[in-house]
């Protein structure tokens, strides 16, 4: 049987399309990108679905409160029969209502090292920091903002000579790297969480 995924993203859709790049290439056994849904019509990412005909639908939340939004989000996912969420540029905080209808099957990519630089632009965070290292970040969602059990981290070094735009770029790279091995981890069940750690068994990652 086939582990279904959901992807919800706002925008340019590169996660979704690297995870989409990953499944088609054999990367993720046994996976299959069943449903993506934005909260925006005019996300790129949704051209992308479609020109894979991967079903893609745009639930706006214009008027909704967040719960109720995310109700409508929440049985789509559940009438695809979804077993696993990725958020790939989603661009919202997700109820506890909704974190509670997949217990530890959310995962989320974050352009920073969390638990520094969470929420918008992390790259610029990052930037004017001045750190010497960022990178990203996969990690189990829960109901606060960019947080939850770290799955899987990569490091990109920053240059004296790096703007938003070209740190952005070398994390992005990474980001499609790291969100394929996060998603084979997860399906392959091969870890346990102790606190908030994830503990990949032996063979993975
Ligand atoms: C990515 O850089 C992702 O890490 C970030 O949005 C971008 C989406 O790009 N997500 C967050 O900042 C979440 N807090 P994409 O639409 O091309 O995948």
């Amino acid at each position: 049987m086939s582990h279904r995924i959901g992807v919800l993203l706002s925008g340019r859709g590169s996660n979704f399309e690297a995870l989409a790049d990953s499944i088609a290439a054999g990367r993720i056994p046994g996976a299959e990108i069943v449903l993506v849904i934005s909260n925006r019509e005019d996300a790129l990412g949704l051209q992308r679905a479609a020109a894979r005909r991967i079903p893609a639908r745009v639930i706006s939340s214009k008027g909704l409160q967040r719960e109720a939004y995310d109700r409508l989000v929440v049985s789509e996912l559940q009438r695809a029969r979804v077993e696993l969420v990725c958020l790939a540029g989603f661009m919202r905080l997700l109820s506890p209502y909704f974190v509670a209808c997949f217990p530890q099957r959310i995962l989320n990519i974050h352009p920073s090292l969390l638990p520094s630089f969470p929420g918008l632009e992390a790259q610029r965070q990052a930037l004017e920091y001045g750190v010497k290292f960022s990178g990203c970040t996969v990690h189990l969602v829960d109901e606060n903002l960019d947080a939850g059990p770290i799955l899987a981290q990569a490091i990109v070094p920053v240059r004296d000579d790096d703007t938003d735009e070209t740190l952005s770029a070398r994390i992005l790279a990474e980001e499609h790297r790291l969100y394929t091995e996060a998603v084979r981890l997860i399906l392959s069940g091969r870890y346990r969480i102790v606190g908030r750690r994830v503990i990949a068994l032996a063979n993975e990652l």
